[in-house]
């Protein structure tokens, strides 16, 4: 998705340092590539820029002693143009005069490059952020000042993105968006941009929110907002900020992924109390009962939370539901989509495009949209006529875990209400994941050993807990880049047992209910020399048959698989450490798609 951050000062100073920080702040973002720019008093634009993660490019090229009025920086996570030294960003105009990064996608980037180059302008990547400084120049060039140009710019410019730009001899830096978030933010010094609130929180606490087709202008100590369809001024109150940031710090463990996983029984507890208080419960429970059809829609690990939420529903409240991976709703359902239906869209994010992409067809056939989403403020949670917050706070690292539980206490809590049975087994939920945690972690690190080598492993699951071997198994491959299927567990006989050979490592996580089933599938990989690591609570028939048995406190069998979840988690935490890797940002990846 990338990241960029603006800021303008007062007197020249060095920037490089400030730049550096709301870089790694922003990095979860994106870490293909990463650059600065700084425009200087005398009209020098020091630009550097390379492929890597921020504190490796930063101190290569030695950020720290750039100075300037005014900073650019942005991290990528590439679409437009492989991850390289020249498609980085920023990006110069033709003639150096100009200098601009951007987060998002310009969809028309590559007939917009051909025109560019026809024009005689010098085009010298394939990435869409030049295009958005290419598209400004050429307004600038027949002579509009920097607001008109960019007035003009965004109607060419289409897709979703954020987009700063500064020129030499100015002492301004200009900013707007379409789809993507930007912030503003003001102190007595300096102003500054970026396209999400943490990376400013450490800076000021003072923020403006740009809204789709306005301008923000900043100069040290100044915000300007102005409309892009008539460059009309906007009149805004500043914000003040009051949310604490030590919810977006490590607090003492060595990765965010970790603290995530240790937040997961607060987090719960928070989103229980929350939802026995919120007026949404009713009413969505009214439009779920009432609807012909309902998809439970999303993405990655928010898909599995549908699927386990499908099953909480059919089995609790008696009501059908279909969970759908968000790019194959409209392939699939588009024709018999209607305003008779509802979806439950369920995003972390509330920005991921393949989830947008459906949003926006439900709401074309004026479907009822309802919305689980952890990032207020998103589109998701805007366009939704109800929906319930994860509560999960910033969830940083790229493998989601607090927000796919609390995605399926939602899940679970909606079910329990609407088929009118009590909410209490909930109250249980925290302290049991807290055990769970305290059990599993030395279990996952004995585990640790025997499976860091192994770069093919499946997970099985049945019922209750075949999301959870789906998810596991995301999880797995996310942070290993092991590859690691997940499947229904009485599949694996009709294939994939094939496979097996002597010591090849079988994950089953068996749900209480399902343990003699479970016990056939372990018994079909044991004997054909496969090792049987099983998720389960305390059972005889588990423990006879099992090479290694994770033990789950007992819980049942609706809280079971939330349970189950944690020693996936861990485990992948775990095995991605001893492979050498980054659990926090693995390679490829972006925290938030909003990309096609
Ligand atoms: O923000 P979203 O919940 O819409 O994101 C959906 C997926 O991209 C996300 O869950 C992804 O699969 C996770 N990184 C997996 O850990």
């Amino acid at each position: 998705m990338c990241g960029i951050f603006g800021i303008v000062v007062e007197k020249e100073q060095p920037l490089g340092q400030i730049l550096t920080e709301a870089g790694l702040r922003l990095s979860y973002r994106g870490y293909d590539s990463v650059g600065c720019a700084t425009l200087q008093e005398n009209g020098v634009i020091d630009l550097r820029k390379d492929v890597g993660k921020v504190d490796e490019v930063a101190a290569r090229l030695r950020f720290a002693e750039m100075a300037g009025l005014r900073g650019i920086t942005q991290l990528r996570w590439a679409t437009f143009g492989a991850p390289s030294q020249i498609n980085a960003q920023p990006h110069l105009d033709s003639d150096g005069d100009l200098v601009g990064a951007h987060n998002g996608n310009v969809v028309n980037n590559v007939a917009l490059r051909q025109q560019f180059i026809t024009e005689g302008m010098m085009v010298r990547s394939t990435n869409d952020g030049e295009s958005c400084v290419h598209a400004v120049e050429r307004y600038v060039d027949q002579g509009y000042d920097m607001v008109d140009a960019i007035r003009r710019a965004y109607h060419d410019l289409e897709g979703d993105y954020a987009f700063v730009i500064g020129r030499v001899g100015e002492n301004r830096l200009y900013a707007f968006k379409k789809g993507s978030g930007l912030v503003a933010g003001l102190s007595e010094e300096f102003t500054c941009v970026s396209s999400d609130l943490p990376s400013i929180l450490p800076l000021t606490r003072r923020i403006l929110r740009v809204q789709d087709g306005e301008i923000v202008i900043l100069r040290a100590g100044q915000v300007e907002l102005r409309r892009v369809e008539d460059g009309s001024l906007v009149e805004r109150e500043i914000e003040q900020v009051t949310e604490s940031m030590e919810a977006a710090e490590k607090g003492g463990y060595s990765h965010f992924m970790l603290k995530e996983i240790h937040e997961q029984p607060g987090v719960a507890g928070e989103l229980i109390h929350l939802l026995e208080a919120s007026s949404h419960i009713a009413p969505m429970i009214e439009r779920i009962a009432k609807a012909r059809h309902l998809y439970l829609v999303g993405c990655g690990t928010s898909y599995h939370a549908c699927m386990l939420g499908a099953v909480y529903l059919a089995r609790l409240a008696g009501r059908a539901a279909i969970p759908v991976l968000a790019p194959q709703f409209i392939p699939q359902y588009g024709p018999a989509l209607g305003p008779e239906d509802v979806g439950i869209f369920v995003s972390q994010s509330g920005e991921t495009k393949d989830v947008l992409n459906a949003l926006a067809v439900a709401r074309e056939r004026e479907m009822g949209i309802l919305g689980l989403v952890n990032v207020l403020g998103s589109t998701l949670m805007n366009v939704s006529e109800y929906y319930l917050p994860l509560a999960c706070g910033y969830e940083i690292s790229v493998p989601a875990t607090k927000t796919f539980t609390n995605q399926a206490v939602a899940f679970l809590y909606l079910a329990l209400r609407m088929g009118g049975h009590s909410t209490e087994p909930l109250a249980r939920l925290p302290n049991l994941l807290e055990e769970t945690l305290a059990l599993v972690e030395p279990q996952a690190a004995a585990l640790e050993p025997v499976m860091a080598g192994q770069d093919d492993l499946y997970c099985l699951g049945y019922g209750l807990t075949y999301p959870i071997a789906l998810e596991g198994a995301l999880k797995l491959k996310e942070v290993t880049y092991a590859h690691c299927e997940g499947m229904l567990s009485t599949e694996f006989k009709h294939g994939p047992l094939s496979a097996v050979y002597e010591g090849y490592p079988v994950i089953f996580v068996a749900g209480p209910e399902d343990v003699s089933l479970l016990v056939s599938g372990i018994n079909e990989t044991t004997c054909r020399g496969g090792q049987a690591i099983v998720i389960g609570e305390e059972n005889e028939q588990l423990r006879v048959n099992a090479h290694d048995l994770i033990l789950l406190p007992s819980a049942g069998p609706l809280l079971n698989p939330l349970l189950a979840t944690l020693p996936l988690q861990l485990l992948s935490y775990r095995l991605s450490l001893a492979r050498g890797y980054d659990p926090d940002f693995p390679r490829n990846l972006s925290k938030t798609l909003t990309v096609d």
